[in-house]
């Protein structure tokens, strides 16, 4: 158990619910300690819309918790109804992420939190505004005194509380973590498609699989390195991802590869929003897949035929696959009131 305290500091588990399976090592930066006061701050800055130039739009606007932290939209509404260049993302088990967005652009969950104020798609008011605006809201000083020590607000303690709140939505109570917990046990058809996730296909050896792990890998299904790919969705990315913060045509299309926790809950699919059900996710895996020159290899390579140059799955596995995801969903997280609007509905 490596990983259950951070590398330099230790926060209390009822602030950070860590357990089995979720337990790789993480970083909390050394200047924004994890607080009990200053993550209560961060939810109600979260779910506050005067966070906005017009008062209309808090995150919760597209991170709406009983959707795993997204919008049920490819591409959000934000100021003046405008709408957003890319589909929204769940925000669950952010502790593990090192790099934010699509295409990994913002270092850090405190550096993020600038990029959807000043968007005037988003909420169209820098920080540097919105730390004046709060400084005259009656509830706001008391509770940064209580979190950072003084009621000067201030745009870094604006961003810490946020961060904080951000990195205690931990998605760790789905069926698939009770089973790796061995409190239940999955059904023949979800342990089918288990496997066939987290397992590269082998045709020549007669090993069957889907390799969704070779991306979507471990129990966070998502990388361990933050790991960039293009999953083969266009010939021509017209959105071009990595290559736009890295101006590496190897780059082009490629996008983080996204957490699946909760993903029944969070569609439509993709950067932007192109899938509706998870079984045109599984065709697309499948049968769709353009060969561009920028396809990751990990695609282009794995077919259950020999010399085959699809995945091959049969229609049985794509279901057992699917049932396999729908372990994922973790409904104690969405009616978990530590993550609802403290302003209430
Ligand atoms: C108008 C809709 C909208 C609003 C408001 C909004 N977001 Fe987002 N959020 C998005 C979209 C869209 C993306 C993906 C953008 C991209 O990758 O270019 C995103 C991405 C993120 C990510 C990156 C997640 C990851 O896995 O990398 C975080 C964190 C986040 N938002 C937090 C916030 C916070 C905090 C606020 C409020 C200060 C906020 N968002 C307000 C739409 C919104
Ligand atoms: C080569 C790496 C790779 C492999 C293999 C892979 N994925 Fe993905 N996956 C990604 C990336 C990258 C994205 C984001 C792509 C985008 O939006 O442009 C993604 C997105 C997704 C999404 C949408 C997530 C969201 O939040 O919208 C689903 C669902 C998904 N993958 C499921 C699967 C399944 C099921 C398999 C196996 C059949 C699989 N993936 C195999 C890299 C991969």
């Amino acid at each position: 158990l490596h990983g259950c305290k951070s590398e330099n500091n230790e926060t209390p588990q009822v602030l950070l619910d860590i357990k089995e399976p979720l337990t790789s090592p993480y970083k909390i930066p050394a200047d924004n300690p994890m607080k009990a006061e200053a993550v209560e701050l961060g939810r109600f800055l979260f779910y506050d819309k005067r966070l906005s130039s017009d008062n209309t739009i808090a995150c919760a606007t597209c991170h709406q918790s009983d959707k795993a932290f997204t919008d049920g939209k490819s591409f959000s509404t934000g100021f003046l109804n405008r709408h957003t260049d890319r589909s929204s993302m769940s925000l669950v088990n952010l502790l593990w992420v090192n790099k934010f967005f699509w295409d990994g652009r913002s270092g850090s969950l405190e550096d993020q939190v600038h990029f959807p104020l000043m968007n005037e798609k988003e909420m169209n008011l820098a920080i540097e505004e919105v730390a004046v605006k709060l400084q005259q809201i009656d509830i706001y000083p008391a509770k940064f005194k209580a979190a950072f020590g003084t009621e000067t607000i201030t745009p870094q303690n604006i961003a810490k509380a946020i961060a904080q709140f951000e990195r205690t939505i931990i998605s760790n109570n789905s069926r698939f973590d009770k089973s790796q917990r061995g409190e239940i046990t999955l059904t023949e058809q979800e342990e089918r498609g288990r496997k066939l996730f987290f397992q590269h296909p082998f045709p020549d050896q007669n090993i069957r699989g889907g390799n969704c792990g070779d991306c979507h890998s471990g129990p966070l299904t998502t990388s361990t390195n933050d790991k960039f790919a293009n999953n083969g969705l266009d010939m021509e990315p017209t959105d071009k991802g990595l290559e736009g913060i890295t101006n590496s045509i190897y780059d082009r299309g490629k996008m983080r590869t996204p957490t699946l926790r909760n993903i029944e809950l969070t569609a439509p699919y993709m950067h932007d929003g192109r899938f509706k059900t998870l079984e045109e996710v599984l065709d697309h895996y499948n049968d769709h897949m353009n060969y561009s020159i920028y396809t990751d290899v990990l695609i282009k390579e794995a077919s259950n035929e020999v010399g085959g140059t699809t995945l091959k799955l049969t229609e049985q596995e794509k279901k057992d696959i699917i049932a396999f995801l729908k372990t994922l969903t973790d409904n104690e997280l969405i009616q978990n009131t530590r993550f609802s609007n403290p302003f209430g509905k």
